[in-house]
């Protein structure tokens, strides 16, 4: 049958996008807002999703939700789930970009830092994601996102070995996940962006920045837009045959 009605089709699902507060996760969400998706906006920053309630078009705020949350935490990762079931009775889409970097040398590396970058980066988005695979797995169908890193496949480039080391155990959810749920409508891939513009970069010194960008054959960072349409598409209908893959985005800095 040709023109026939599509599934869904981005209206009517319904996205959690952890980190939204800023950077690659404020870009994500307003991409899939736009695509007429229900977007929840999850960050630890209340101000900064304050700031992103207080600017959306009045027309949408019905299709938004701000949850100020530490991906940490458990108990408020059930009780967001729960909040959201309760307002839009399913979960579609999850994307685990919430995350920090530093760039400490691995003798200078306390236990503490070490353990906050794996908790933040890793243990958060397995958190989030025990929480809503039952949800999707009852709706058979479901899209996992994990934002990795360049550093997470090839080592560090500006961050250390906490923080490459919770990149890489991302690769690795990545792909048990999308076995896991396999047979379920769900599937799972990850994003390893090398260099992309983003308050966070803004802080890397220019000699840095410069060095850096020297070596990516397209000679220069990568744009927010560039990573929100690549995880768009693979949250769409027609990605269903896509699963525990990692998508380079990277200038073309690691070709394998
Ligand atoms: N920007 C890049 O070049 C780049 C490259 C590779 C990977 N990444 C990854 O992409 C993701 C986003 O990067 P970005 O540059 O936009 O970062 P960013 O620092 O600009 O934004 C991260 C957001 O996550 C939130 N956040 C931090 N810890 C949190 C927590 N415990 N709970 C909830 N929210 C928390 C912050 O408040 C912030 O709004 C990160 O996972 C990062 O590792 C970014």
């Amino acid at each position: 049958m040709l023109g026939g009605p599509r599934i869904l089709d981005g209206y009517g699902r319904v996205a959690i996008i952890t980190g939204a507060g800023q950077g690659l996760g404020q870009s994500i969400a307003l991409e899939m807002l736009d695509e007429g998706k229900k977007v929840v906006f999850v960050d630890k920053s209340k101000q900064k999703l304050q700031k992103l309630d207080d600017d959306i078009d009045e027309d949408l705020k019905n299709k938004t939700m701000f949850l100020t949350l530490d991906v940490r935490d458990k108990d408020a990762i059930h009780d967001a789930v729960q909040k959201i079931i309760t307002k839009w009775g399913r979960i579609d889409i999850l994307v685990n970009n919430a995350g920090i970097r530093k760039s400490t040398k691995v003798e200078d590396i306390s236990l503490d830092e070490w353990e906050s970058l794996i908790s933040v980066n890793l243990t958060g988005s397995f958190l989030f994601a025990q929480a809503v695979i039952n949800i999707m797995k009852e709706q058979q169908w479901g899209r996992i996102i994990n934002i990795s890193s360049f550093a997470g496949q090839y080592g560090p480039l500006t961050s250390g070995a906490h923080y490459a080391s919770s990149k890489a155990g991302q690769l690795a959810l990545t792909k048990i996940l999308a076995r896991e749920l396999s047979q379920d409508g769900i599937t799972v891939n990850a994003i390893a962006p090398a260099i992309i513009q983003s308050p966070e970069m803004e802080k890397l010194d220019e000699k840095e920045l410069d060095e850096i960008i020297h070596n990516i054959p397209v000679g220069r960072i990568g744009e927010r837009e560039e990573v929100s349409k690549l995880v768009s598409y693979l949250c769409s209908e027609i990605s269903v045959y896509i699963t525990g893959a990692t998508f380079d985005i990277n200038g073309g800095l690691l070709m394998r």
